[in-house]
């Protein structure tokens, strides 16, 4: 039976450890994965926007030995005549091994995967998942604290439409002593289903706030998100809470010496760029933490040895 990723959860905790252990051989022994992925081909179905995500999947196809196809937006594809999503990846099934698809409706790469005979991979579905931002996080939680649980993590922004967050609350939560302290204007907590389902339900240590100030000297991991304009339903919204937090060398005066820094990217303003060479800036490191992660998920996925 062929597996896809669409929700972190379908990844066991083993999985997941066993995928961090990969990337990081593969970051030691980059030599031995040339080839692993020879003759496969993937397919990148970007339905929206992406530098990184799309980008770092076709480099790890490339450094495995394997090809790449694909559009990099819905008005070059037959989606501009109609076609679904389903009949898509049934076709895209005739030409690739396996299919990373980015969506803005939600639920899309989980019909698209019901239909494809290959693996599919959810590059990132509307405001609601993206497991491999996810992996690429615990790859670099992992890298750079040493352990991925006995962890404060603060996640500040756009907590209602980023997806990045519901993925990695979904994640996190699995791991022994994590508590979570979920910085956020009112108007974007976290939405319902993630509260109940994943934090409540799972009696997770959690609170919210809306001061990042309060909350900077207890965090270990600060995970920083941007206000995500593209799902706001009106454009005064957006420009009210655009500026909500914006993380300077200031305000971090008061954060612990060994903080680390994550952002998904891409920025807006919501980190000084004052604060890229902070050695607690992890998130030019979480990028290429991106592509090893994504090498070592397509070796599963397709059951390469
Ligand atoms: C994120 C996304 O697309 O959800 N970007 C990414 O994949 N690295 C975050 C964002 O767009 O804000």
């Amino acid at each position: 039976m062929k597996r896809d990723l669409i929700d972190i959860t379908d990844l066991s905790v083993e999985e997941i450890d066993e995928l961090i252990a990969k990337a990081e051989d593969i970051i030691e022994h980059p030599e031995e994965y040339r080839e692993k992925c020879k003759y496969k081909k993937l397919a990148t179905l970007f339905y929206e926007p992406s530098t990184r995500t799309r980008l770092s999947f076709e480099s790890a196809m490339y450094e495995l030995g394997g090809q790449v196809l694909g559009f990099s937006e819905a008005q070059s594809s037959s989606a501009a005549k109609g076609e679904s999503v389903a009949d898509t990846a049934r076709t895209v099934s005739c030409f690739a091994d396996i299919i990373a698809m980015r969506h803005p409706k939600e639920g899309a790469p989980l019909v698209a995967s019901m239909k494809a005979t290959v693996p599919v991979i959810n590059a990132g579905d509307g405001g609601h998942h993206h497991p491999t931002q996810t992996l690429t996080d615990l790859l670099t939680i992992k890298r750079e604290k040493g352990r991925l649980d006995n962890l404060v993590i603060g996640c500040c922004g756009d907590l209602k439409f980023g997806r990045t967050v519901h993925s990695l609350i979904g994640a996190m939560s699995r791991y022994e002593n994590v508590r979570f302290v979920l910085i956020s204007p009112e108007e974007l907590r976290v939405p319902e289903s993630v509260r109940s389902d994943l934090l409540e339900k799972q009696k997770i240590n959690f609170v919210e706030t809306t001061s990042l100030e309060e909350a900077m000297p207890q965090l270990d991991i600060l995970y920083m998100t941007r206000v995500q304009r593209e799902r706001f339903f009106n454009e005064d919204d957006y420009v009210r809470l655009k500026d909500s937090y914006i993380l300077t060398p200031d305000k971090l005066r008061t954060a612990k010496w060994d903080l680390s820094i994550l952002h998904p990217l891409p920025r807006v303003n919501e980190i000084s760029t004052a604060i890229d060479d902070d050695p607690r800036a992890c998130y030019f490191r979480q990028v290429l933490c991106g592509k090893f992660i994504r090498m070592a998920l397509m070796l599963k996925l397709l059951e390469v040895e």
